[in-house]
This record gives C-alpha cells, sequence and structure tokens, in this order.
C-alpha cells in the first residue's frame, strides 16, 4: 500500500483504503475499487489530496477495467462537471444528516430545532440552487420505495421548497424557515411503521392511518422550543388544499399558513417526479395547471410555470427516439407542447405530432 496525491494517480490503480468525503462521513469511493480516468477526474474535483493504493502489478494498469457509464458526467465540461459533483455530495450529504436525525428520533431522542437547522441552512446554502434543482433532483429524481425513502423525500421536498421560495423572491431568512419546514413536513411518519411509509399504493384503511401523520407531527413539535411558529403551521398544514379538500382541518384559500401552501406544491412536484412520467418536464407543468385553481396554490404555481418555462427555453430536452432537442417556441394556450429544434435542424410541433415526445432534460 502507497500514499499518491491525487494528480499522480493513474487509471488501473486499485484503493487499498475508502476515499471519504471532506467531512468524514461519506464513503465517496469504497476500498478496493479500479480507478477509471472519471473516478480520478472526480477525486481531483473533489479537492481530496491523498490516496491510499493497493500495489498493483505494473501489467494490471496498462488494462484498466472500462470506464463506468455515466453519459452525463461524460459530457459536462469540468466546470460544470464540479457543480453536478458538489450538488450531488451535498445531496448525499444531507441525506447522511437526516437519516442520522431521524434515526435518534426512532430510537426516542428529543427534537431540537438548532439540530433541524443545522441540516436545512445547510440544503438552502448549498443545494438551493434553481438549475442544479431542476435538473438533478425535480427531473431526475429516483426514489425508489427503499428504506430511506421518507428520508430522501424529506431533503427533496426541502430542496424544491427552497427553490420555489427563492423563485418567489422571498427573503433569505424566510427561505431558510420554508427549506425546515419542507425537511420536516413528514416527521410525524417516523412515528408510523416503515413498511406503510414504503407502500406506493396503499389501500383506503392504510391511507386513513397515514392522514394521521400530521397530527403525530403536531404533537411531536407542538412544545419544541424555538421552532418558528410558520414552520409548525407549514407541517400541520402541508396536505390542507386551497379547495377545502385536504385534512385534518379542511382549511382553505387563505386560511391556510403561506410557507404551507409552498412546502404543498413542493410535495405535490416531488410525487408527480416520482411517478410514471414524472421525467417529462411538459408532463409536471400539465399536472400543475390542472390543480392551480383548485387544490394548490395559483402564484405559487404561477411561479413555478413561469420560471420553469424560462428555464426550458434554454435547455435541451431529450425525445423518445433519442434525439436532442431544443425548445424554440412555447404556444401561451398549450404550452406543454412546444415547438422543438431538433439537433438534425428538424422543427418538430408537438401540436401536430404524436409519434415524437420530449422524454426528459438532458444537458
Ligand atoms: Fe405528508
Amino acid at each position: 500500500m502507497r500514499k499518491l496525491i491525487s494528480f499522480d494517480l493513474q487509471p488501473g490503480m486499485v484503493t487499498a483504503e475508502p476515499v471519504f468525503s471532506h467531512d468524514g462521513r461519506q464513503i465517496l469511493i469504497p476500498a478496493g475499487s479500479h480507478l477509471t480516468e472519471q473516478a480520478i477526474r472526480l477525486i481531483q474535483n473533489w479537492d481530496i489530496a491523498f490516496i491510499m493504493i493497493a500495489e498493483t502489478a505494473e501489467a494490471e494498469l496498462l488494462t484498466p477495467p472500462p470506464a463506468e457509464n455515466d453519459p452525463v458526467l461524460e459530457i459536462l465540461p469540468d466546470t460544470m462537471a464540479k457543480k453536478v459533483i458538489n450538488f450531488t455530495c451535498n445531496l448525499e450529504e444531507a441525506l447522511f444528516n437526516v437519516t442520522d436525525l431521524f434515526e435518534s428520533l426512532r430510537s426516542g431522542g428529543s427534537i431540537e430545532t438548532a439540530a433541524c437547522r443545522q441540516i436545512s441552512s445547510k440544503i438552502a446554502r448549498h443545494l438551493v440552487q434553481p438549475a442544479e434543482a431542476i435538473n438533478r433532483l425535480l427531473f431526475r429524481i429516483t426514489v425508489n420505495r427503499d428504506r430511506d425513502y421518507l428520508e430522501r423525500h424529506s431533503v427533496s421536498v426541502a430542496v424544491l421548497s427552497g427553490m420555489l421560495a427563492s423563485w418567489m423572491e422571498l427573503a433569505p431568512a424566510v427561505v431558510d424557515e420554508v427549506v425546515l419546514a419542507g425537511l420536516i413536513h413528514d416527521i410525524g411518519k417516523i412515528r408510523m411503521p416503515r413498511s406503510l411509509i414504503m407502500d406506493d399504493s396503499p389501500t383506503p384503511e392504510r391511507q386513513e392511518i397515514l392522514r394521521q401523520h400530521v397530527l403525530l407531527a403536531y404533537e411531536l413539535l407542538k412544545d419544541v422550543p424555538g421552532l418558528p411558529p410558520n414552520v409548525l403551521a407549514a407541517v400541520t398544514q402541508h396536505h390542507e388544499y386551497r379547495d377545502g379538500s385536504g385534512y385534518p382541518l379542511a382549511l382553505s384559500g387563505d386560511g391556510i399558513n403561506q410557507y404551507a401552501r409552498i412546502v404543498t406544491v413542493a410535495n405535490r412536484l416531488c410525487h408527480i417526479a416520482e411517478g410514471p412520467g414524472g421525467l417529462n418536464p411538459f408532463n409536471i407543468i400539465e399536472i400543475v395547471k390542472g390543480e392551480m385553481f383548485t387544490r394548490l396554490d395559483p402564484a405559487v404555481c404561477d411561479t413555478f410555470i413561469r420560471r420553469i418555462n424560462d428555464y426550458l427555453m434554454n435547455n435541451p430536452v431529450k425525445l423518445n427516439d433519442g434525439r436532442k432537442a431544443k425548445v424554440v417556441f412555447l404556444p401561451t394556450i398549450n404550452p406543454t407542447c412546444p415547438v422543438l429544434k431538433a439537433e438534425d435542424g428538424q422543427f418538430i410541433d408537438l401540436t401536430k405530432t404524436r409519434e415524437t415526445s420530449i422524454v426528459g432534460l438532458t444537458f
């Protein structure tokens, strides 16, 4: 085993010890990994100075294993790749911290505002960046109903809540609190069996039990010192809908707290993205438009639709036939069916073709 500076690494070398994140809490590359060019670039981008390398025969270095297949990182310029990597690392770190927090609560620990705030302020500082949140989170979300579903969902809703709040140009202190509200919006579910939370199509009876998470959250949070009242309101009202069809109090209209209205939209965006067709941004817009004058808050939805349209106008999309295309026109009447210009120069009017469709965003 020898210690090498990251700039001396070569493809084919094998890590003798795990490569940890700067705070030492996450394994970024496990021990025994064959380093590829891409992995070496990541290590250098992460500013990791030294790596412990296993003694490897020279011949093995000449025939490194094939590169890991991450087409996204392969085609990105280095500065953008670094941004994506930073976002991913910060997201994983947030997930790690939330898992820690929720585990301690599951085993009887008490909720401390400072501990929650520490995680949410990191999210607000490092993850509430609309471009990355849209690309890496909203349209690349892959939430399986695994054991850590609640933790992943909580971090996603926190990031998206912050993205919406900052798009609405709310004061930074308010954005911070909205992120905190997003982070703990489902905290009542830590008092429920994991099997119930991981069930993605619960029966009406189980659905009814799940609804109790809002009241459980109120019980958990009502006496927590220092918790901002708007955050408590957002947690207890994130299933209240503008048309009065929500629960637990069937509140309506402006009777619903503003933080709650933002977290509700973020929660909805997250659920749409987790569901079938969620990778198509226009599918998400269509669903949000359908609910913005019924269940969801129109001002929050309007901000989302306007800003996402601006974003989509400047970003390439991926088509179902494998081509890349740019959005060149969003019709006012039917903005979910834009006109596209494919990379081969062909113009595609989605209102007139059924064969071609958008399957996601790309770089
Ligand atoms: Fe919920």
